[in-house]
């Protein structure tokens, strides 16, 4: 029998992070994951790995750890000597990080730092494949349209600089100390274990919550962005692929689907009946119903009500508008396509928010 690869994941509780794991536990990998301390239970995306025969809970084990310690993240990679490490850790907000910019720093930065100098203090550069999450918002603001590989960075934001260093550190490492480390740089993904305030999981929640009348009005910051928008299941597989590879490089990883907010908002509210209609400018902008496409199912919404309105504290200092991958590099080497389409993504996250404001409301108002 050959040996089971092992893996080490930080930020094992996270959106990516979930579906990796159940990705590399499918591919038979002994899975490690890290998890931070916190006042309540942060496993939710996980817990079903452990009740689900088909992943076997001794194929995932979970070390407390947190990016700001180095000794604890020297400490895992002692014990579990992993074969590949995928550094999916980060405070991951960009609006975030303009209020938490010193923190957003040392865990996206320096903690990327801390793992590859951990890897080469335990003199494992040539045993530990690493790949680290970088990120789109590197191109910020955009130099050209799309972004590839070598479109110039503008990082727009101190969530954006914290993954630059990041990205060049991990070049860094791989020139200097041979460490096969790979950049992996991912357009916006999404699902429905997308972060509840990141604008595609914000509005697939409100509309639902508006539609079973448990919320009045949706409120969004700028929704002439653009964004590319994939499924996160696709895009660890793509993760996973990158450290296959004979050499280690850096990938564009993107669908090639950009459109903007408020299009992702409109096709969500279309997807469960309601046209909506805009009207106003900037932050007097407003969203109403135009009508119901259908019978109308929902009793608590009227024709003409506006239920998504502009509020400025949602507006970013400095805004990425307009982000559009080339992934032809990816998708030439790794042979990799994506498979969920953006209308597949949009039922998947309704069908899911529905169902929870569903049982919600049927708790408020039913009393059972
Ligand atoms: P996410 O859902 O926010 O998950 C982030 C993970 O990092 C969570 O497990 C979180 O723990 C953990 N974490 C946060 N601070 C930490 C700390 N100080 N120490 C240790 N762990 C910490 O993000 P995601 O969407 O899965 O994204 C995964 C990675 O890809 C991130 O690095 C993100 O920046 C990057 N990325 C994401 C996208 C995207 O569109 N999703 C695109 C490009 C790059 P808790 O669960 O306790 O919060
Ligand atoms: N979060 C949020 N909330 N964003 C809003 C809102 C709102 O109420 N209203 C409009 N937006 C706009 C943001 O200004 C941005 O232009 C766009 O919607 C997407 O915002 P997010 O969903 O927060 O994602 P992001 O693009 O800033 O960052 C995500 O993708 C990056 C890759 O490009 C995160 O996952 C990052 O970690 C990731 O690196």
């Amino acid at each position: 029998m050959p040996k089971r690869k092992t893996a080490l994941i930080t930020g094992l509780t996270g959106q990516d992070g979930s579906y990796l794991a159940e990705f590399l536990i499918k591919k038979k990998y002994i899975v490690h994951g890290t998890k931070r301390r916190s006042s309540t239970i942060n496993t939710n995306r996980i817990d079903h790995i452990y009740n689900e025969p088909q992943f076997n809970k001794k194929n995932l084990q979970i070390h407390y750890c947190d990016l700001s310690d180095s000794l604890s993240i020297l400490s895992i990679i002692k014990k579990t000597k992993p074969d590949e490490i995928y550094n999916l850790a980060a405070q991951s907000h960009v609006a975030v990080s303009f209020q938490n910019p010193e923190y957003t720093s040392d865990i996206n930065a320096l903690g990327t730092l801390r793992i590859l100098e951990s890897i080469r203090q335990l003199g494992y550069e040539k045993k530990i494949k690493f790949y680290q999450a970088s990120s789109s918002e590197l191109y910020g603001l955009v130099k050209e349209v799309p972004q590839n590989e070598n479109t110039p960075f503008h990082p727009r934001s101190p969530y954006a600089v914290s993954k630059l260093y990041a990205y060049w550190i991990t070049i860094n490492y791989r020139e200097a100390f041979g460490i096969f480390g790979c950049n992996g740089i991912l357009f916006n993904h999404e699902s429905k274990r997308r972060g509840e305030t990141f604008v595609t999981r914000k509005i697939t929640i409100g509309l639902s919550k508006i539609a079973y009348g448990l919320q009045e009005c949706l409120y969004l910051g700028n929704i002439d962005s653009k964004r590319d928008w994939g499924h996160a299941k696709d895009y660890v597989e793509m993760q996973w692929l990158i450290l296959q590879q004979k050499n280690p490089d850096d990938y564009v990883i993107s669908t090639g689907q950009q459109i903007k907010v408020r299009e992702f908002l409109k096709k969500c509210a279309t997807y469960i009946g309601i046209k909506l209609s805009f009207r106003g400018k900037g932050k007097n902008e407003t969203a109403y119903v135009k009508n119901f496409i259908g019978k109308n199912k929902f009793s608590k919404i009227k024709v003409g009500q506006t239920i998504v309105r502009v509020d400025p504290r949602y507006y970013r200092p400095a805004e990425v508008e307009n982000l559009l991958g080339n992934s032809s590099k990816a998708r030439r080497k790794l042979s990799w396509k994506p498979k969920i389409k953006l209308k597949d993504m949009i039922k998947e996250m309704m069908d899911n928010d529905m169902n929870e404001s569903k049982k919600q409301e049927i708790l408020i108002n039913h009393g059972f």
